[in-house]
């Protein structure tokens, strides 16, 4: 049987425990997931791009099934191109909602043979984004525990820098 590969795309600045579990979970149905750090999201990162792949690869780095890459341009393309058909996105409320199903409509619309498959985020999680995480790490509070230890020394090492 061919191998099910999925993506998971996203921003990632910097990625949390809640996008770890959703890569783990998706390995439950998965052969392997594509973690596909964006170029273009409409945001602003702290990280550069190339921080931000190598970052995510520190943490998978024990295991082959996960690949990291980067994608500029359109999600759907960078898709195709990689001759998959499923995207991966956690929703973690209800506040989620409305945004994934616009980008899950527009991506449909731009190329009705990728499917978007949505993971409810573990309950642990519900509550965290990057950007709560960077404001506290920045106020000095305690994010141990909400993401994962290399990405807590990234953070630390970049708060240092700026
Ligand atoms: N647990 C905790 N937090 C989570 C989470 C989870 N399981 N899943 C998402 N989040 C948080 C993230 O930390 C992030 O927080 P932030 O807004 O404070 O940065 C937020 O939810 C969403 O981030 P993320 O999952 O990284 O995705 P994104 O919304 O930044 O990514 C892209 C959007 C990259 C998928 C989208 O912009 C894209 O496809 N870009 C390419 C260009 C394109 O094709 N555009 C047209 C799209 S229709």
């Amino acid at each position: 049987m061919a191998e099910r590969i999925a993506i998971y795309p996203g921003t990632f600045d910097p990625m949390t425990n809640g996008h770890v579990s959703i890569v783990r979970r998706s390995l439950d149905i998965f052969d392997r997931v594509i973690v596909a750090v964006a170029k273009y999201s409409g945001k602003n990162p702290l990280f550069s791009l190339e921080e931000r792949v190598k970052m995510i690869k520190e943490v998978f780095h024990a295991d082959n099934r996960i690949i990291v890459e980067s994608f500029s341009g359109l999600l759907v393309e960078y898709v195709e191109s990689r001759k998959v058909n499923t995207i991966i996105r956690g929703l973690r409320a209800v506040s989620d909602f409305e945004y994934e199903f616009q980008m899950a409509l527009m991506n449909r619309k731009l190329n009705p043979k990728i499917h978007t498959v949505f993971m409810m985020t573990d309950y642990k999680w519900l509550y965290i984004s990057s950007t709560i995480i960077k404001e506290v790490a920045r106020l000095n509070g305690s994010i141990d525990g909400l993401v994962p230890d290399p990405i807590l020394r990234w953070i630390r090492n970049k708060l240092l820098e700026i």
